[in-house]
């Protein structure tokens, strides 16, 4: 499936990244790889640009798709991957020097709890900053556009979040049909 040409230089530049840069624990996944990441970051590129989100939002959700799994120990729920993931993400920036966005942080931390108790955590964060909600929900939907690996029925489309998700239920089928051919 083709990438959209608009979201080209910056897939690339967050795949390079991602292959340089970030170290994945679980060397033996079968479900949650560099590819599935790279999977979810062209589908949270996807839907930033159809949202028209700005760059610094973009840039949060290319974060989270590449650091989102790198610390599993296990490919079942591994409840608290989210977290060390999250922690993973701090000690790089203070190591890097880099931008530590705490929003994304957060979005990392809660993607593997359910949403009420994600959403909760997100909206006591302060100050609250434009879209927060929106934007855990959107990396969410992401992740699960990948499970179509799981299975030609491993994505219930009644549990997406966001318009802008189900019309990308299509193409994700057809990009894993293709990935897996
Ligand atoms: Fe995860
Ligand atoms: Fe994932």
């Amino acid at each position: 499936m083709e990438l959209p040409e608009q979201i080209r230089p910056e897939y690339d530049r967050w795949y390079r990244f991602m292959e340089d840069r970030v170290e994945f624990w679980h060397h033996a996944s079968i479900f949650h790889t560099k590819a599935h990441c790279a999977r979810v970051l062209r589908f949270a590129l996807m839907i930033a640009e159809k949202q028209g989100l700005s760059p610094a939002d973009s840039e949060l959700l290319a974060t989270a798709s590449v650091f989102h799994d790198s610390r599993r120990l296990d490919d079942g729920y591994d409840t608290g991957h989210g977290q060390r993931a999250a922690d993973y993400y701090q000690e790089f920036c203070e190591k890097n020097g880099q931008n530590f966005d705490p929003l994304c942080y957060h979005v990392i931390y809660w993607h593997d709890r359910h949403d009420a108790e994600g959403i909760a955590a997100i909206e006591n964060l302060l100050p609250r900053r434009d879209n927060d909600v929106l934007l855990y929900q959107i990396f969410k939907d992401a992740d699960a556009l990948d499970r179509f690996r799981l299975g030609p029925n491993g994505l219930d489309v009644r549990y997406l979040r966001t318009d802008a998700a189900l019309e990308l239920v299509d193409y994700a089928r057809a990009l894993w049909d293709e990935e897996c051919r």
